[in-house]
This record gives C-alpha cells, structure tokens and sequence, in this order.
C-alpha cells in the first residue's frame, strides 16, 4: 500500500515497521522515506533546524523556551539541540521540547539509530534509560534540572491542536511532502502558526512550493535559504509581531 493510501485515523498508535539500512540507518518502508538526510542527520540538525530557528543565539536571555517538533522519530533532532542547549545554557534557564509522533519508536530502535554518533553519546544513554517500554499518552521526562521533554503520542493534528500557545521555535520534520502530506497540511500548518508566540519561528528541510503557500496562508512570513548539503532550498520563518 503507498504512503497515499493510509489514513492515521484508522491506524491507532502501533509500532511502525522499520528497516535498517548500512547497519544502523532506519527507514520506513510505509512512508517511504528515511528519517534525516543520508549525509549526516545531526549536522543537518544544525543547518536546518537549530540555525533555521536562530539557535543558539535566541536561547540567550530567555528564562525558559519551547520548541516544538512534529515527529520525533529516533530523537536526534532532540538529542543534538539538548547536546547544544547544554553547551549554551546559563544557570536557572529551562528549554521544554515538544515532539508530536504518531509512532513512537521502541527504546532499541532509538539506540540503534542514535548510536551512528559518538557526538551524542551522552544523551542517547540518558534518553534510552529514561524511555518507557510502551510510549504512549504524553511521555514527559524531566532529563535534568533545565531540560524536559515531552513526546505527545498520536496524530500531530490532534496534539497541536490541543497544545499550549506559547511555543517559541518549530521543527517541521515529517517526511517529504510528496511522501506525507499529512504533516504539512494547510490546517496543521495553521494550528503551528497559532500556538506560536509573537516572532515565534519554523524552520524545515521542505521547499515544495504547496508547504510554502500553506505556511504562508497560515501567517507565516516565510523565507527561503540554502538547504543542507548541497540541497538547493529549506525553507524558515516567522509569525510577525
Ligand atoms: C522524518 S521522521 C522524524 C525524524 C526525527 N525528528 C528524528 O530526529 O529522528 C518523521 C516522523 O513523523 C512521524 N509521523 C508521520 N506522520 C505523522 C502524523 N500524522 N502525526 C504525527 N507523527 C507523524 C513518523 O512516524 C516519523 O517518526
């Protein structure tokens, strides 16, 4: 069955199946899409999802801040911004990062992935001791004294839209467009923007032209720059003041 033929509402939260290629880079074969770029997903996590959002520097002088992902996946994403929030952070700030997945993976899967990256060993161990052998309902894992956690498990649609407005960046992270269409709907698209925080952003590895009418339509002033390795565009954003 293609990616087109599936709708999350008659699936229920189950596991996704996954295959491993070169040893420890997982794939879906339902959505037909790897999770990150196969150059280097966590360098990609920098360009596209750190930078893109102005971070590290907006971290600066802010008591706490939220950032929101739809699909959390292996949580590298997670993994490389808590590795940089430690790094940054001064005394008594805390970061809060949402991720909405509709298939949270198994702690195995999770370290299988994440360890392709001596980088983030520290996280991968402490994030794998923390992860529940069911996920489900909002996982929520204080990590240390400055960094939690949430993962909302379910239909990002559904979590979005029963969030709290005040999320200060995002990471739009769902598959291709082409692949998944779901996650980059006008209506979600709509539900990010308005959970945002006046000069909130976004930032995605996406450039299709319908993703950035739909951020667009949703109050987005949207920004088009040089995508990771060699990829022609992302896009960014923010929600004006
Ligand atoms: C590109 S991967 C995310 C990679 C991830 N950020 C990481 O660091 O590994 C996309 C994720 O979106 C999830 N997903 C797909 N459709 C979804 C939906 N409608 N709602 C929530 N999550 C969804 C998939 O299960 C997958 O884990």
């Amino acid at each position: 069955m293609g990616m087109t033929d599936i709708d999350p509402d008659q699936i229920g939260i189950t596991n996704q199946p996954l295959e491993w290629r070169d040893g420890d880079m997982p794939y879906s074969p339902a959505f037909g899409d790897h999770f990150y770029c196969q150059t280097d997903g966590r360098l990609e996590c920098g360009h596209v999802f750190l930078a893109g959002n102005g971070l590290p520097e907006r971290w600066r002088d802010k008591d706490s801040f939220r950032i929101g992902e739809l699909g959390f996946g292996t949580g590298l994403n997670f993994a490389e911004t808590w590795r940089q929030w430690k790094k940054q952070r001064t005394d008594g700030q805390q970061l809060h990062f949402i991720s909405f997945e509709l298939y949270p993976m198994q702690r195995d899967e999770i370290d299988r992935a994440l360890s392709h990256w001596s980088e983030i060993d520290a996280e991968r161990t402490a994030l794998t001791a923390a992860w529940p052998d069911q996920p489900e309902g909002t996982v929520s894992l204080k990590l240390d004294e400055q960094t939690t956690l949430s993962v909302v498990c379910g239909r990002a649609r559904d979590g979005v839209a029963a969030a709290r407005p005040d999320f200060d960046a995002w990471y739009l992270d769902g598959f291709a467009p082409s692949k998944n269409a779901d996650m980059w709907s006008e209506e979600l698209m709509r539900l990010v923007c308005e959970k945002t925080v006046a000069s909130g952003t976004f930032a995605t590895y996406a450039a299709a032209g319908f993703v950035r009418r739909n951020l667009g339509a949703a109050g987005f002033t949207v920004e088009r720059r040089p995508g990771f390795a060699g990829k022609r565009e992302m896009l960014c954003g923010v929600k004006p003041a």
